[in-house]
């Protein structure tokens, strides 16, 4: 038997004021989407941007169901715009924010399990790390150099 560690790291900015122009941008056009967020039952608004190598900006937010199930993530929304609209145009960058009108989320919120898996679908087809920043609606921003980061030991094509 042999004992493996995972290594993964990511950054942590106190404050917005340390982010990249570019970064705090997409971070802030996220907050922006969480307006469009349909989230009747969680109270939990989550905006998505995504910047693709093109130049072009693609945003999703959470679209909630009656049906809870038939719901979806703000991320997923995202990813499946852009990537049927620019299909096969690398996603550089991804930014998530939140706003709960339950509480105040003072403390970055990552994408679920099934965010990632479906995000790494794409990060491992286009052969390119995806960056990811999120964040609550205040505290500190999280920023990984790829998605793969939060997602160690994944299935992907390569087992098919
Ligand atoms: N949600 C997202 O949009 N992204 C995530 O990564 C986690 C959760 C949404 C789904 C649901 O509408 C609400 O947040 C509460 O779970």
């Amino acid at each position: 038997m042999k004992k493996i560690e995972l290594k993964t790291s990511y950054e942590l900015y106190r404050d917005k004021s340390e982010l990249l122009a570019e970064d705090l941008d997409l971070i802030n056009r996220a907050f922006e989407e969480t307006k469009k967020s349909y989230a009747p039952y969680s109270k939990f608004n989550v905006g998505c941007v995504l910047l693709l190598e093109n130049g072009k900006i693609v945003t999703g937010s959470n679209q909630e169901n009656a049906a809870y199930p038939s719901g979806m993530c703000a991320e997923r929304v995202a990813i499946w715009k852009a990537s049927s609209e620019y299909p096969a145009v690398a996603v550089l960058k991804l930014a998530i924010a939140v706003h709960s009108k339950n509480n105040v989320v003072d403390e970055p919120i990552g994408p679920c399990g099934g965010c990632r898996q479906t995000l790494s679908e794409y990060e491992v087809n286009q052969k390119k790390p995806i960056e990811l920043l999120f964040t609550g609606e205040k505290g500190p921003v999280i920023k990984t150099k790829s998605l793969l980061d939060l997602l160690p030991l994944s299935f992907n094509r390569d087992y098919l």
